[in-house]
């Protein structure tokens, strides 16, 4: 692939992830000591960040030819599909959350739905107990993907290039090939055996004894759907010979996805939601996302306690967003999910008034206690296979966009002869109420399984609006994790005046209500404040990282700041 001399491609923050981790516990000694000062990329007009250095560079350069964010995050999103198949996808589905430079926003939603024959006992055996694994792995765990319809949709509104011309670069890789990463390959290793179990027709592209950093994989297959696709528009995937390989793959695997559902897939543009803190607007991803919801009831919450004042470090600060993670969880499980099956009370949710008594519980000594309304235990799924990114073009206009298939690798079924995998979206649906998902997170009716609906997300692509203009661009992967990702990096650039690299360097934890106990990375919080969130009554969980935020933040001279999460391959690029 060719990329322009001129395009700055930063792969690593300037630390290294080493360093970043020593420069973070250096912090530690003093709770309110420095606040860390590391920048990512700066460039003077156009930024992209990525999971991945290849698909940051193709949005850059999609940018330097003229195109605006849109036409970017269209090229993004496809090169995505092909370099980074865990989570980047054709056959899933995902969020964009946009604002135009004079001040206009949209939402689109190309959130997968479930098929006609979905139903809401469809996980579930003649007892009524969930069959393990069902809505997880292998061809009925797959809703009907939007991720096409969605590209296209945005590319019909807004888009200035010739989509072919955006599309282009991801079908030259998917043919030509590209190297893999270390982690992508340790990935793919891991992957071996699922695609063994899971497939009817073995997937040679993504099959090997072990696979090597260095070693270049190629998919003619998906170079062929992706070709379709170009030159068919949505006839290229939802019929036609696509579609006619997505259906036969579910009757060899009986799976439920058939041409109709195909056929009768929209991508819906939404209003985005919107909301004030300390006087930055957030905007954000509504229903059948929870995220925008939970994401401005959190800031509401937090916005009366002086959180500039305490440090990031300081045990009141962790306590207090732990506790209105708690309640904006709880909200979740029981009120959210598809705003066209289900009237979701976004207003009340949102109401001030409603939001201080929720708070009303609220003491700073003392941890409350979540409801326990399973007896069911789980397991947490450790992945971060939904993928975020962040475009800021030279004209101002920003995307903020996550996509996903779910888990790592979606349902591990790659559609035969067309080289692309499915998703497990039906995962996020709740298949019972009480039992929690792989995500550990719970649901009643309001998220339950009907033919046609869309699954409740966490998803929460985010942009921040200062004084009219825009300031941040953000997102995450990691399932329920993502919205207090997004929460915790809005808080440490606006409140702890972070510079972007270093927010989404900064070790993260996290609450979701239920299970009641907080998630913390490795070495997230000093002992001393360890310490006293347990003697509130918290009780701590280590987990391993999670979430690859990409953010970009707009500095105070105009130029852009890239923070690429160093938890992945992610990298910044731009000019
Ligand atoms: O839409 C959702 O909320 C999930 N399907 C996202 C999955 C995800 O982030 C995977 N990473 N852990």
């Amino acid at each position: 692939m060719h990329i322009l001399k001129r395009v700055f491609v930063l792969t690593k923050p300037l630390l290294t992830k080493e360093s970043t981790y020593f420069f973070l516990l250096l912090i530690f000694l003093s709770c309110n000591g420095p606040v860390p000062l590391q920048r990512g990329l700066v460039t003077d007009k156009a930024m992209v960040v990525s999971a991945h250095p290849l698909a940051s560079a193709i949005g850059s350069e999609i940018m330097q030819k003229g195109g605006n964010a849109i036409d970017a995050a269209i090229a993004v999103e496809f090169a995505l599909a092909v370099v980074y198949p865990r989570a980047g996808n054709i056959g899933g589905g995902g969020f964009m959350v946009l604002r135009m430079n004079d001040g206009s926003m949209d939402a689109l939603d190309y959130r997968e739905r479930a098929p006609a024959r979905a139903s809401a006992d469809m996980y579930l055996d003649s007892l009524g107990q969930p069959v393990p694994g069902l809505s997880f792995k292998g061809h009925l765990a797959a809703g009907v993907p939007g991720t096409i319809a969605g590209m296209l949709a945005a590319h019909e509104k807004y888009g200035t290039l010739p989509f072919s011309q955006l599309i282009q670069p991801a079908i030259n890789l998917a043919k030509g090939g590209f190297e893999l990463t270390q982690k992508e390959a340790k990935k793919l290793n891991a992957l071996q055996k699922d695609l063994s179990e899971f497939n009817t027709v073995a997937p040679e592209s993504f099959m090997k004894m072990s696979w090597h950093k260095g070693d270049s994989i190629a998919n003619p297959d998906l170079s062929e759907t992706l070709k379709r696709i170009r030159d068919h528009g949505r006839d290229g995937f939802y019929s036609g010979r696509t579609a006619a390989l997505i259906v036969e793959e579910m009757k060899r695997g009986n799976g439920i996805i058939s041409y109709e559902d195909l056929k009768n897939y929209r991508p819906i543009w939404r209003r985005p939601l919107t909301g004030m803190y300390r006087g930055y607007k957030i905007i954000s991803m509504p229903p059948p996302s929870s995220g925008g919801i939970a994401l401005l009831q959190m800031l509401n919450m937090i916005e009366d306690y002086p959180l500039g004042e305490w440090h990031k470090y300081d045990s009141r600060t962790v306590h207090l967003i732990a506790e209105v993670e708690r309640r904006a969880f709880s909200d979740r499980a029981t009120h959210l999910g598809d705003p066209e099956y289900h009237p979701v009370p976004v207003k009340e949710l949102l109401d001030p008034k409603y939001l201080e008594e929720r708070m009303l519980s609220f003491s700073l000594d003392e941890a409350a206690v979540s409801t326990a309304i399973t007896a069911g235990n789980f397991s947490l799924v450790e992945s971060e296979e939904t993928t975020h990114y962040s475009i800021i073009d030279p004209m101002g206009n920003a995307v903020s966009a996550t996509t996903t298939l779910n888990g790592s690798y979606g349902s591990k079924v790659v559609v035969a002869g067309a080289g692309f995998l499915l998703n497990n979206e039906m995962d996020d649906f709740s298949m019972k109420p009480g039992v929690p998902n792989a995500y550990g997170l719970v649901g009643g009716t309001a998220n339950a399984i009907a033919p046609g609906k869309r699954m409740l997300s966490s998803m929460t692509p985010t942009i921040v609006e200062k004084e009219g203009q825009v300031h941040m661009v953000v997102g995450s992967p990691g399932g329920s994790t993502i919205i207090t990702s997004v929460l915790q990096n809005i808080l440490n650039v606006i409140d702890h005046g972070y510079t972007m690299q270093a927010s989404v360097s900064a070790r993260r934890y996290h609450h979701q209500w239920l299970p009641d106990y907080l998630q913390m990375e490795s070495n997230a919080l000093p002992d001393s404040t360890m310490v006293l969130l347990e003697a509130k009554g918290h009780q701590i969980k280590k987990r391993s990282d999670y979430g690859r935020v990409e953010g970009i933040l707009v500095l105070a001279d105009g130029r852009l700041e890239g923070g690429a999460d160093p938890r992945g391959d992610d990298a910044a690029a731009g000019f």
